[in-house]
């Protein structure tokens, strides 16, 4: 695997694991200098191993929904039909070890204080949740984050949540998403970084580091991070959420499994299987994944836990004939820990005592989640975060809530402007339209389960704090989200023509993408569009501001808008951020993580695809017997990289240290940037390089490295990477490094779609 330079030495994550290893159990990782503790943790857990019934260990791997700190939330089918006494019985005979989705220090309490003083072992349950971008402190979806490219903020902003979740008594995180988004119908694009592959191993990196922090997982403010979903679930055909996957082995190691890899070098330790089957095989009985890449490939040394009733889905699949066959085949594979299925608790008794599962196969399960537990200090402190004075001081404190503006304003990207922003705070008329104008209920975005509803600063409340004249603005809806309202065109129209300038506030609700909500078009609704078209017919200057999960086709009056700003869902302080940028106190500085298409029919579409024996060339409006669509080009509209600032930044040549890269070498890659504007920017630049020509055909171009770089006004800085073999490697469908010597194109610039390439030629094998 090609090492990351934020990635810490695995070796360092696990130090002392080894030794104990040899102990044949399935260790967890410690701090250095933490091998007496995990010790004394293996000593423990089997002890109680030994004391266990089959009933308690299938309990420790069984995982309900929490009953008792029960929300009403529209994330999973049974939500919330879960009998608190039933539960309650369960905890006590030690038929249940780990519950999620409740949240709060106090009834934590509570409900803790039943495993451990009521259950006959007393071992205390572990609490997770689906804490995706904040807790009550709503930080921009995930995807809007990864335009941020920045990998700091996003182990920043994990890390608060990662506060407010421990703070609220949770020990376990179902993040982050790291499924490498290609097609944008799929709605589920919105919880992960986008479309590439190197951007989604930087962010998963940040974002482990962020949710278990770097003082060990029994840290009262570490939240057990569970990357997701287990494996090549994004790639679901024709991005339908649920739909089978299937794909050679070469572009599931190549493109899927990376992030994995890279998260679980970052000290992961769980991950969740996913829904999908792939290749046939479904990814929760798919013991070649579960079992040969995550264990013995990849030495992972954390637990698997299904996905929501996935192991259950194997009868669906067609792959498990009812649910005691569909029990063993998922934890013959791999998993340790079903979740919400029952499916464990129900037939793993019968199973080890047919003889259809060894008894050390559950062990080497429960093992695994008790060792779990212990990294979490949970046998030393089953009430870690359980504390409701420190809950009140942590939860949605108001250093998170600056937080969350500042990756609001990092995450918004720019995609045109024809010289209408930044508007002016005073002394023009502005007409706020559309369905997100004055909107609360789609700040958030999908995967909130605790966001502080009277915290949802909607676009008009952002406005009105940043415009100095009380009656410069006026907010008009025009038209709902998916249908017209009567008289809504012609009030918006109306507004319109009263105002200097025109706001758009157009695009998705929060409903339109998330789980199972894949789209077939990635369009604006009609309804919406056919509100820009009247407005725009106004003649006025339009600024469009988008809101979206995914990337989205434009048209019409949007695509030919002044300016679009690309605002996602951008959390509880959504409308101060987007006032900040569209009024100019700050510099967009977003990029896009996704590709932008000229038509929805080009999905699946990211930009590092492969070449093709018959490439089409772009600049042509029409050729035949190349690899095109008849109706557009290969390109996007707007491609993966692409942002704008309120500068002007320019790139000189590219230039090479050396034109050979020697194969133990390194050269240095650099250009000089300008910023001819006159504001402050950040410019984000992207290094590219295409393998000519390799044992695996490439793609055109691959990102491998970024850099923000902050440039005054009028000013000149040289920006330089080095170069090393290992940066040219791709994976191979072995999951192994390969690079052969030979030429290869190297881009420093804006976009994906941006640039000249400089040649550099990786020379021969050192003998
Ligand atoms: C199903 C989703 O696929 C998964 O991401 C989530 O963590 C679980 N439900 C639990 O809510």
């Amino acid at each position: 695997m090609i090492a990351h330079p934020a990635r810490p030495d695995r070796r360092s994550i696990l130090a002392g694991a080894a030794g104990l290893a040899a102990l044949g159990a399935g260790m967890v990782a410690a701090p250095r200098g933490a091998m007496a503790k995990q010790a004394a943790d293996l000593d423990r857990v089997e002890a109680l191993i030994a004391r266990m019934t089959i009933q308690e260990k299938a309990g420790q791997l069984n995982l309900l929904g929490d009953p008792f700190r029960f929300r009403p939330m529209n994330v999973n089918p049974l939500d919330g039909q879960g009998d608190p006494a039933r539960i309650t019985r369960m905890i006590r005979d030690g038929t249940v070890g780990n519950l999620f989705n409740g949240v709060g220090a106090e009834a934590g309490r509570r409900i803790q204080t039943i495993a451990v003083e009521e259950s006959r072992l007393g071992i205390p349950l572990l609490f997770a949740a689906d804490i995706i971008h904040g807790l009550k402190t709503v930080f921009p979806v995930p995807l809007a984050e990864a335009a941020a490219f920045d990998a700091d903020l996003a182990r920043r902003t994990a890390r608060a949540a990662a506060l407010e979740g421990a703070a609220s008594g949770i020990h376990q995180t179902y993040g982050p998403m790291v499924d490498v988004a290609r097609d944008q119908r799929w709605g589920r694009n919105v919880e992960g970084a986008g479309e590439d592959v190197w951007l989604n191993e930087v962010l998963a990196v940040a974002r482990v580091q962020g949710f278990q922090g770097d003082k060990g997982l029994a840290d009262r403010d570490a939240l057990l991070a569970t990357p997701k979903h287990f494996a090549a679930y994004s790639a679901a055909v024709a991005g339908m959420d649920y739909n089978t996957t299937d794909m050679s082995e070469a572009t599931l190691r190549g493109v899927f499994l990376p992030p994995f890899r890279a998260a679980f070098d970052a000290g992961a330790l769980s991950v969740m299987s996913a829904f999908n089957d792939l290749n046939g095989v479904p990814a929760s009985g798919n013991p070649w994944l579960l079992t040969d890449i995550l264990r013995d490939e990849w030495d992972f040394d954390g637990f698997v836990v299904s996905d929501y009733t996935a192991e259950q889905e194997l009868i669906a699949h067609g792959f498990a004939a009812d649910g005691r066959d569909a029990a063993r085949i998922a934890l013959l594979a791999g998993i340790d820990m079903s979740m919400m299925s029952g499916l464990f608790l129900e037939h793993i008794p019968d199973l080890v005592e047919k003889g259809d599962v060894p008894m050390a196969r559950v062990d080497q399960a429960v093992r695994r989640v008790l060792m779990t537990k212990a990294a979490l200090g949970l046998f030393d402190d089953p009430y870690r975060g359980c504390d409701p004075e420190r809950e009140r001081l942590v939860v949605g404190s108001r250093e998170h809530r600056g937080l969350a503006r500042e990756a609001g304003v990092k995450s918004i990207v720019l995609l045109k402007n024809e010289g209408v922003l930044p508007l002016n705070p005073s002394g023009q008329k502005v007409a706020l339209i559309g369905p997100f104008g004055a909107d609360v209920d789609n700040v958030f975005g999908p995967w909130t389960i605790w966001g502080d509803e009277t915290r949802r600063v909607s676009l008009e409340a952002g406005f009105r704090a940043a415009m100095e004249g009380e009656g410069d603005l006026v907010v008009v809806k025009g038209s709902d989200v998916d249908a017209a309202l009567p008289g809504g065109i012609e009030a918006a129209v109306l507004a319109a023509a009263q105002s200097d300038v025109v706001v758009l506030a157009i695009g998705e609700d929060s409903r339109m993408s998330g789980e199972a909500q894949s789209r077939t078009e990635i369009d604006i609704p009609a309804p919406q569009r056919a509100l820009a078209e009247a407005v725009a017919a106004t003649g006025k200057p339009v600024v469009v501001l988008l809101r979206n999960g995914r990337a989205m086709e434009l048209s019409g009056a949007v695509k030919d808008a002044d300016a679009i700003l690309v605002t996602w869902f951008l959390g509880g302080e959504m409308g101060h951020a987007v006032a900040d940028v569209v009024f100019g106190l700050a510099s967009p500085s977003g990029r896009l993580p996704v590709s932008f298409p000229h038509r929805s029919g080009q999905q699946p579409f990211s930009y590092d695809h492969k070449v093709t024996g018959r490439p089409a060339d772009n600049a042509l409006a029409s050729q035949e017997f190349v690899a095109r669509y008849r109706e557009t080009t290969n390109t996007a509209l707007y491609p993966f990289g692409h942002g704008l600032t309120y500068g002007a930044v320019t790139y000189g040549e590219v230039a090479l240290s050396e034109a050979t890269l020697d194969w133990d070498g390194e050269v240095a890659v650099s250009v000089d940037l300008t910023n001819a504007g006159d504001r402050e920017v950040v410019e984000t630049v992207q290094l590219y390089i295409h393998d000519r020509v390799a044992d695996l055909t490439q793609p055109g171009r691959r990102l491998r490295d970024f850099r923000k770089v902050t440039l005054a006004a009028g000013e000149t800085k040289t920006v330089a990477f080095t170069l090393r073999r290992e940066r040219l490697a791709y994976v191979d469908a072995r999951g192994r490094p390969a690079v052969q010597p030979g030429a290869f194109h190297v881009w420093l610039t804006s976009s994906a779609q941006a640039g000249e390439p400089v040649i550099l030629t990786l020379g021969p094998r050192a003998t």
